[in-house]
C-alpha cells in the first residue's frame, strides 16, 4: 500500500477500506507517513467526506491507537457527558456530582480552553490546590469514593488523536462531521464509560454554527456511538448566547457554586437538568427523562450534589474552604463596565465574540502552550429580552491586564446588540437524537 494512493482514492470521492484507513493512522502514528501526506489525506476527507462505515472504522483505529481506562472492580454504571465546546458552558461542574448523586458514576475526562471555547480542565485548576492530571488509579478509586471524577486525558489515551488534532488545527481540517466525531467518540470510549450523552452546541458560539451542521455531528456521533456498542444520547443545545451569567475560570466556579446551592441562573440549569435526566434513563436509574429531571432537582434541593462536590474538590488536592471563600473576591484588580449605549432591549449577547473577547482577557488561550487566569472574565448582569435604560450595567469583565481589556474592548462592545421590542424566546434545548 502507498499512502499517495489512498489521498488519490479519498481525492476522487471513493470509499477507503478499514485496511487503507489502518495504513494512514498506524503510519502517521509511528512516523512512517510524514506529515504533508497526512495533511493532504485530511483536506480530501474534508471536502468528500467519510461514509459512516469509514467513519465507524476510523473511530475504532483511533482508539486502538492507545489504551483504555480499567474501572474494573467500580461497580457502575458509567455514564459521561461531552459538549462539543461553548462559551461560559460550566454544565459538567453541575452536572457530574448531581448526577452521580443519583447513583450514575460518572468517569469525566475533559478539555482545556481552546480558541474562543472554555476548557473544563482550566476552570477546575483555578481552585487553589485542584489537580487534575490523575493516574488510572486514582481515577477509579476517586469514582469509587464520590461517584465522580475529573482528569486530562492521558498520553496513554487515543495518541493517534494527539497527533491528528494539533495537524487538523494548522491545516484547515477541524470542522468535518467524520473527523470530529472520531476524535470525540474515540476517547469517549476509551474512558470506560456505557452510555454517553453528547451537548452538541449550535449557534455563533459553537463548532458547528447552524442547526443543521449540529444535526449532522450529532447524527454521526450517535450512530458512530451505537456502532461501538454504546448507548448514546445527542442533545442540540442553542450556543447564541454565553450559557449562565459568569464566563471565565474562576468565576465559572463561583456559578457552579451557586447552582450546587440551588440559586443557578435559568438557562444554565434548564440545559443541565436535561443532560442530567439523559444520563439517568441512559444509566437505566430513570425510566424517562420527566423521572430523570425530578431526580436530578431533588439532588440539588436536597444539598447531596454540593456534598460531593466538596468530596470531589477535596479528594483532588483543593482547598474546598479557600474556594468558598474566594467566591466573590476574587478578581483581577482591571476591571471595565459594559454599559448599555441607548435604552431598549437586549436583542443578544453574541457568545462568539465574548469567547473571542475572553482569549484577550486571559480567560482561554490561542495556543495549546498559552497561560490561562483564573481571576479574570465576565459577569452579566443583563442578557437576552432585558430592557435597558441607557448606561445601565450589562456586565462587568475583568482582564488580566489594562492593555487586555483595550484589546478585547471592540469586541466586547460589539457582542452586545441593543434595539427597539422585547426579542422572541428561542429554545435552549433544540432537538435530541437518542439511541438507547
Ligand atoms: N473536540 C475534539 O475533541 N475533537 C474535535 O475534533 C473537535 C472538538
Amino acid at each position: 500500500m502507498r499512502a499517495v494512493d489512498i489521498i488519490m482514492a479519498k481525492r476522487d470521492g471513493r470509499e477507503l477500506s478499514r485496511q487503507e484507513i489502518e495504513f494512514m493512522i498506524s503510519g502517521y502514528v509511528s512516523g512512517d507517513i510524514p506529515e504533508y501526506q497526512v495533511s493532504s489525506w485530511l483536506m480530501a476527507v474534508f471536502f468528500r467526506g467519510m461514509s459512516f462505515r469509514e467513519t465507524a472504522d476510523l473511530t475504532d483505529l483511533m482508539l486502538r491507537s492507545g489504551s483504555v481506562m480499567n474501572l474494573a472492580g467500580v461497580q457502575g454504571p458509567f455514564v459521561d457527558k461531552h459538549s462539543t465546546g461553548g462559551v461560559g458552558d460550566k454544565v459538567s461542574l453541575v452536572l457530574a456530582p448531581m448526577v452521580a448523586a443519583c447513583g450514575v458514576r460518572v468517569p469525566m475526562m475533559s478539555g482545556r480552553a481552546l480558541g474562543h471555547t472554555g476548557g473544563t480542565l482550566d476552570k477546575l485548576e483555578s481552585i487553589p490546590g485542584y489537580t487534575t492530571r490523575l493516574d488510572e488509579k486514582s481515577f477509579r478509586n476517586y469514582i469509587a469514593a464520590d461517584g465522580f471524577a475529573m482528569t486530562g486525558q492521558t498520553d496513554a489515551i487515543v495518541p493517534a488523536d494527539k497527533k491528528l488534532y494539533s495537524l487538523r488545527d494548522v491545516t484547515a481540517t477541524v470542522e468535518s462531521v467524520p473527523l470530529i466525531t472520531a476524535s470525540i467518540l474515540s476517547k469517549k470510549v476509551a474512558e470506560g464509560a456505557q452510555a454517553l450523552v453528547f451537548d452538541v452546541k449550535s449557534g455563533p458560539g459553537a463548532f458547528m454554527k447552524t442547526v443543521d451542521d449540529a444535526e449532522r455531528l450529532a447524527n454521526s456521533l450517535v450512530r458512530t456511538g451505537q456502532a461501538m456498542g454504546k448507548r448514546i444520547v445527542g442533545v442540540i443545545t442553542d450556543m447564541t448566547e454565553p450559557l449562565g451569567n459568569m464566563v471565565g475560570n474562576f468565576l465559572e466556579v463561583e456559578e457552579t457554586i451557586d447552582c450546587l446551592k440551588g440559586g443557578g441562573p435559568a438557562d444554565l440549569m434548564d440545559v443541565t437538568y436535561r443532560l442530567g435526566a439523559w444520563m439517568l434513563v441512559a444509566g437505566g436509574k430513570a425510566a424517562d427523562v420527566a423521572e430523570g429531571e425530578s431526580l436530578c432537582r431533588k439532588a440539588i434541593a436536597s444539598g447531596a450534589a454540593w456534598d460531593l462536590f466538596v468530596a470531589n474538590v477535596r479528594r483532588q488536592g483543593g482547598d474546598a474552604e479557600r474556594m468558598e471563600s474566594l467566591k466573590g473576591n476574587y478578581r483581577s484588580a482591571h476591571r471595565r463596565e459594559l454599559r448599555a449605549p441607548a435604552a431598549g432591549f437586549i436583542q443578544g449577547i453574541d457568545a462568539f465574540k465574548i469567547g473571542l473577547a475572553g482569549v484577550y482577557l486571559g480567560v482561554g488561550r490561542n495556543k495549546t502552550t498559552d497561560a490561562v487566569h483564573p481571576d479574570v472574565g465576565f459577569r452579566f448582569e443583563r442578557k437576552k429580552g432585558y430592557s435597558v435604560a441607557a448606561g445601565d450595567l450589562v456586565a462587568e469583565v475583568w482582564g488580566k491586564d489594562a492593555a487586555s481589556l483595550d484589546s478585547a474592548w471592540p469586541l466586547i462592545a460589539e457582542a452586545l446588540s441593543v434595539g427597539p421590542g422585547k426579542p422572541a424566546d428561542t429554545p435552549l434545548v433544540i432537538k435530541e437524537i437518542t439511541a438507547l
